[in-house]
């Protein structure tokens, strides 16, 4: 007999049929009840085991967690909240999972628990919601641009470069531990690791990709990044997945629609195609909602916030607004940013952009055109001389989503702006090849996939929407 999916059987109306799934147990209640899940929906079956007529021994083996092949037919249930359930007929213990030390039980575990359980914590709704949902957002990020001309390109891992100029990187060598050699100011002589000369694992593909888009038009890439920075955070990973679309002649305008267009798709996608996964998550975002004080409850549920979103414009506001408006405003009763908005150059805290997404324009922002001096050295100068193309996506409950720019495509002006910053021409000799050779308006962005999962998903940290999150405590995996 061929074996079905969960998910198909909840769906199908063929009562008194033979059916055969495998999969785990989630719950056994009564001596009778069994709750099966096998991954393919957030349900699970209820698989009704005629206990009278069951060995006393196979019974006992019926756990949570353990791996179970059944056979049965398929019937109307009668209890509450389900339409279908097995009568099983037969019933095998695939493998077993020990009640005694089984750490996934059918309680509520904390999140921080379920951390250190990472190998196991996708055998929990919540998780095994997120992770369906992450690989249906990863699907649709790759359907948007194959559909719209966009050709996938890999770029680097290990790389020489440091793409976004704010050395935040990890080095790569394979100098077995305390064997490496050192000169004579007792630092590491990369001249003579396998590569020859310094490297590290790539902050961005940007570089890359940009030599890319100036021959294929329209690409994008879509691969693990790390940086090496302070990841204490509920937002940052020191390694994570960038999205980061390069296309040839797009101005700073065209850029901020590519983002707007994207991600509205990719949300569009996942309620079109995950509407259980989602209804899931957003009942346990509405309890963890209520748990909190009235004033800091949000006004939204997560289907509210999603549907928001696709449907309404993304509000667009130059870094010179923005300052304007953080100056006039009172965040909160102390009347104060933690960081003061003084004037005009300012970087901005995340303190000022949820207070400009979440509190001030209710909805997503792209601020543009922010002083060169706080941002990246590729970015195309504006005509007043103090300003860049750059564009940042800041989203309610994130903060910045995406970081793009249209890039400084004309090859003096970039080389200036090389020399002020220290960045030697010869490691980038390949980078400014493409402006002396057939250059061209061109923009991109880069959008962290984690950021995007945690927005779809309504989950607060950013280490529970990664399978294997990099932090200290769990490098193990
Ligand atoms: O703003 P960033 O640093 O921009 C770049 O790397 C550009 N080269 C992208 C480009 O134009 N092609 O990073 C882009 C996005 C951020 O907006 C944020 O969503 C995410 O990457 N990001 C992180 N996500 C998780 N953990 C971190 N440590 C992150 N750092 C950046
Ligand atoms: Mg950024």
């Amino acid at each position: 007999m061929e074996r079905s999916s969960v998910k198909e059987l909840l769906q199908s109306d063929k009562f008194l049929q033979e059916v055969y799934v495998k999969g785990w147990v989630r719950t056994f209640r009564s001596n009778r009840f069994i709750a099966l899940n096998d991954g393919s929906t957030i349900h699970n079956i209820q698989c009704v085991v005629d206990f009278e007529n069951t060995d006393e021994t196979l019974l006992k083996r019926i756990n949570t967690g353990a791996a179970v092949s059944i056979q049965g037919t398929l019937v109307e249930s009668q209890g509450k909240g389900q339409t279908v359930e097995i009568q099983v007929s037969q019933l095998e213990i695939l493998g077993d999972s020990n009640p005694e030390e089984y750490p996934i039980q059918p309680k509520k575990h904390s999140f921080e628990f379920l951390r250190e359980n990472a190998h196991l914590r996708v055998r929990t709704n919540t998780f095994s919601a997120v992770m369906r949902l992450r690989s249906a957002l990863s699907f649709a990020v790759h359907q948007y641009f194959q559909l719209n001309g966009f050709y996938y390109v890999n770029t680097p891992i290990i790389t020489g470069s440091d793409a976004e100029g704010a050395g935040e990187m990890f080095k790569v060598t394979n100098f077995e531990a305390n064997k490496a050699p050192v000169n004579e100011e007792g630092e590491i002589d990369y001249s003579q690791d396998f590569f020859g000369k310094e490297t590290n694992l790539t902050v961005s593909g940007q570089l890359e990709a940009e030599t890319y888009a100036m021959a294929l038009g329209k690409v994008y890439t879509f691969g693990p990044t790390f940086r090496a920075e302070n990841s204490n955070t509920t937002r940052h990973l020191a390694e994570f997945w960038m999205i980061e679309p390069e296309v040839a002649f797009n101005d700073l305008d065209a850029n901020m629609d590519l983002s707007e267009d994207f991600i509205k798709y990719v949300l569009q996608y996942v309620l079109d195609n995950c509407y259980d996964d989602l209804e899931f998550l957003d009942n346990r975002l509405a309890q963890e909602e209520k748990a909190k004080p009235q004033a800091q409850r949000s006004e939204m549920g997560l289907l509210e916030r999603l549907k928001f979103v696709v449907e309404n414009n993304f509000k667009r506001v130059s870094y010179t607004e923005a300052i304007e408006i953080l100056r006039n405003s009172k965040p909160n009763k102390k009347k104060k940013f933690q960081f003061p908005v003084n004037e005009w150059g300012v970087d901005l805290q995340s303190e000022h952009e949820r207070y400009l997404v979440e509190k001030h324009f209710k909805c997503p922002v792209i601020l543009f055109d922010y002083p060169a001096n706080i941002k990246a050295f590729y970015m195309r100068l504006n005509e007043d001389g103090k300003t860049v193309r750059a564009m940042d996506v800041l989203f309610p409950g994130i903060g910045e989503m995406v970081g793009g720019s249209q890039r400084e495509e004309r090859l003096e002006v970039l080389k200036e702006k090389m020399a002020e910053l220290n960045i030697p021409e010869e490691e980038l000799w390949w980078y400014l090849d493409t402006r002396k050779f057939g250059t061209a308006v061109h923009s991109g962005f880069g959008l962290g996939f984690e950021r995007l999962v945690l927005f779809t998903t309504g989950m607060s940290n950013i280490r529970d929407v990664i399978p294997f999150p990099r932090t200290p405590q769990n490098a193990e995996f």
